[in-house]
């Protein structure tokens, strides 16, 4: 695995201070959905969750039929799923089933193919992170079962062009499918699900944890032809998504000028972030997500300690192909982006 760690280590679990290295809403989410959970009824507990109500308002906010949409434990589920159901030894008919991961990418992409004993197959980012197109297509093998296209990607936030999903879905066997993770789809403000009917061997993947603020309830979505979906859907456990998540998603589903809130903010922290950077003269990344890769170099792992001890938690990126010195911010309501910018510069100055 080119020196990176065999498994995912979970960033500490840090609730006293400000949350800018998860990517989370750090507004939490729509008041509506505490109403809702208050309102579950103590036979509502005492039953196995129905799903319909909730996956039918998943398919109406993706604009798909309900049996086009999987809900799972958040998207990490969905992530798990598809690599056990397209990469587990007996999907490769012979051969050991291979995963493309354009680095840098989520890392759970890599944990998760080894977890499902498939083999990883990573491809070097470009210096400015445009999608490595030619790399990913000389990449495909007869053995290839799942290419991981994230857009916006993370940690970068640069978005992969449609041109580059649809050239993949075209290039891959008959039997692998394309892993489009849209985690972040709400901020870029465009998705590929609508061009799923053409391209039947994608998956999208999308999440509730960030632009509606859900991360702690665990509420995601796979999406995608039935033929490709299914086999996604066995492996899930039958009951993995839980009342209050179902409960949770119509409420959060409900008040979308919520959300449209929140990416109004993250569309003006971004602009705070991106000048900052230009005036402490920083590289960094224009984002079509709700988070910065900032580069600040050697120094990062102290200045993310020294901003620790301020109470503001950052992501070092560095151990992440292509993002050697690099830091990720998460830019999202406009007082947290501030109070993180203010003490970034403050950290950036005690470490010389
Ligand atoms: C690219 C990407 N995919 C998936 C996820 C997981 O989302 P969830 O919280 O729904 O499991 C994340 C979370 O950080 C992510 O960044």
């Amino acid at each position: 695995m080119s020196g990176l760690k065999s498994h995912y280590e979970k960033p500490a679990e840090m609730y006293d201070g400000l949350r800018l290295h998860q990517n989370e809403n750090t507004d939490g989410c729509s008041p509506r959905v505490l109403e809702a959970l208050a309102k579950l009824t103590r036979e509502q507990l005492g039953f196995y969750p129905p799903y319909s109500a909730a996956t039918d308002a998943a398919a109406r906010y993706f604009g798909v039929s309900a049996d086009h949409v999987g809900l799972v434990n958040g998207l990490d589920e969905g992530i798990m799923g598809a690599c056990i159901a397209y990469l587990r030894p007996s999907a490769g008919g012979g051969v050991v089933p291979e995963a493309i991961v354009p680095e840098p990418a989520f890392e759970i992409f890599r944990f998760d193919t080894a977890v499902a004993g498939g083999k990883l197959v990573q491809v070097m980012p470009k210096p400015d992170f445009q999608f490595p197109l030619d790399e990913v297509l000389g990449a495909i093998t007869p053995a290839t079962r799942i290419v991981f296209i994230t857009s916006p990607n993370n940690p970068t936030g640069v978005s992969s062009p449609f041109d580059v999903i649809r050239t993949v879905a075209k290039r891959v066997p008959e039997e692998a499918i394309v892993f489009v993770d849209e985690a972040y789809a709400e901020f870029a403000g465009r998705s590929f699900i609508p061009e799923l009917p053409q391209f039947p061997n994608v998956v999208v993947g999308r999440t509730f944890s960030k632009a509606f603020g859900l991360a702690a309830i665990r509420i995601g979505a796979v999406i995608g032809h039935p033929d490709v979906l299914d086999p996604i859907r066995y492996v899930v456990p039958v009951y993995s998504v839980n009342i209050a998540a179902v409960a949770a998603l119509q409420a959060a589903l409900g008040d979308l000028e919520y959300v449209n809130d929140y990416l109004r903010q993250v569309k003006e922290s971004k602009a705070l972030v991106y000048a900052a950077c230009d005036r402490l003269k920083l590289t960094y990344w224009p984002s079509d997500a709700n988070f910065v890769l900032v580069r600040v170099g050697a120094r990062v792992a102290d200045v993310v300690e020294a901003a620790k001890t301020h109470g503001v938690f950052l992501r070092n990126r560095s151990g992440e192909p292509g993002c050697e010195g690099c830091l990720r911010m998460a830019a999202g309501v406009v007082e947290h982006t501030k109070r993180g910018l203010a003490v970034l510069e403050e950290a950036l100055c005690a470490v010389r």
